[in-house]
């Protein structure tokens, strides 16, 4: 699958059981062009998803089907490994060494945490978990267990990926030369994938507005009737522009799922109706999701199947991660237990 002179990617997603087209064009098919050239290491992180209220039966049912949305996105099993990070031993254990090198301040000054912590004052669960202030810890954990070169992630997370750095420096600087400082990657599409209902923000399942995001699992008519009532733009002309904000998110869209470039549509489409482009943009989507939900519809229900990607993703993971863990529990002074 992967020799050991191959560079190591790692990233990491939160089980949320779906996924729409802001993630898949900005994150899951962006991770696929390094299963040839990468030793790949896919995580969902169960244990970043108990920071917040959360119901168990429905954490474990998102896991499986967040799982197999990944493979009928391409990430084949054969040639990344897909892992449960509540199945190998080391987050945690390297979170606790790294959290005692981490400045409180720096942890209350993420704006992940501000926010987060904010809504949970507002409404959910009336306190504030430490865990939820420990997160980027768990996350810094995460990326340098398995001492990798490339983390891609969307922009919101940069700032995570900048602590991990500040703290595998601070550990090489502490004990020894141990981690690699990894690369933050951002892959420039993720942030163009706007709500069809409100183009001025991100496609986002958290949005109130579910008319404006398309989940790669939505049947064809639902896609098509939700682009067709895409919000567009005055004037009539099908092109890209910031005064287009509607009109442009769906050219970009169209781009992303037939790869033809923006001014190849423009051309196309100079002169049709609104109603005629988005007709072509539904079309679009609807062929490219189409090969995608018959692969989830053919492995969703297989536990065995995907119990068996859990496994062999986790074995190889752990082989990696307690080389980590051995290396760093000797450098922080812990002793070996005997064997
Ligand atoms: N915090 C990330 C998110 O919400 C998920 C994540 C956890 C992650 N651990 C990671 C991403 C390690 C990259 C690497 O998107």
């Amino acid at each position: 699958m992967s020799s050991p002179d191959q560079p190591v990617v790692l990233t990491c997603a939160q089980p949320t059981g779906q996924l729409h087209l802001g993630n898949y064009f900005g994150a899951v098919r962006n991770w696929t062009t390094f299963l040839d050239s990468h030793a790949c290491y896919f995580g969902i992180v169960d244990q970043h998803a108990i920071t917040l209220p959360y119901v168990p039966a429905e954490l474990r049912q998102s896991c499986y089907k967040t799982l197999a949305l990944y493979i009928a996105c391409g990430l084949e099993p054969e040639k990344c490994n897909l892992f449960l990070q509540s199945h190998v031993t080391g987050h945690t254990e390297l979170a606790w060494i790294l959290a005692c090198l981490c400045p409180l301040g720096q942890l209350e000054r993420m704006t992940q945490f501000k926010d987060k912590a904010a809504r949970q004052e507002e409404g959910g669960a009336g306190f504030i978990g430490s865990g939820l202030l420990y997160y980027p810890v768990l996350m810094a954990a995460d990326i340098l267990l398995y001492n990798a070169d490339v983390v891609p992630v969307g922009e919101d997370q940069r700032q995570h990926v900048e602590l991990t750095r500040d703290l595998a420096m601070k550990f090489n600087a502490t004990y020894s030369d141990t981690f690699k400082i990894p690369k933050v990657e951002i892959p420039k599409q993720a942030a163009r994938i706007k709500s069809l209902q409100d183009p001025t923000r991100k496609m986002s399942k958290s949005d109130p507005n579910q008319g404006g995001v398309i989940y790669l699992l939505d049947e064809p008519n639902i896609v098509t009737k939700k682009i067709k009532s895409a919000v567009t733009d005055s004037g009539s002309e099908v092109r890209a522009s910031e005064d287009k904000p509607g009109i442009t998110n769906l050219l970009h869209i169209m781009s992303a799922s037939t790869g033809r470039s923006i001014e190849d549509l423009e051309q196309e489409f100079a002169g049709s109706q609104y109603g005629v482009f988005k007709a072509a943009v539904a079309d679009a989507v609807v062929e490219m999701l189409t090969p995608i939900q018959e692969r989830y519809k053919a492995i969703a229900d297989d536990k065995k199947y995907l119990e068996g990607v859990f496994k062999s993703g986790a074995d190889a993971a752990q082989k990696r991660a307690f080389k980590m863990l051995s290396k760093v529990n000797r450098k922080a002074g812990f002793i070996e237990r005997a064997r």
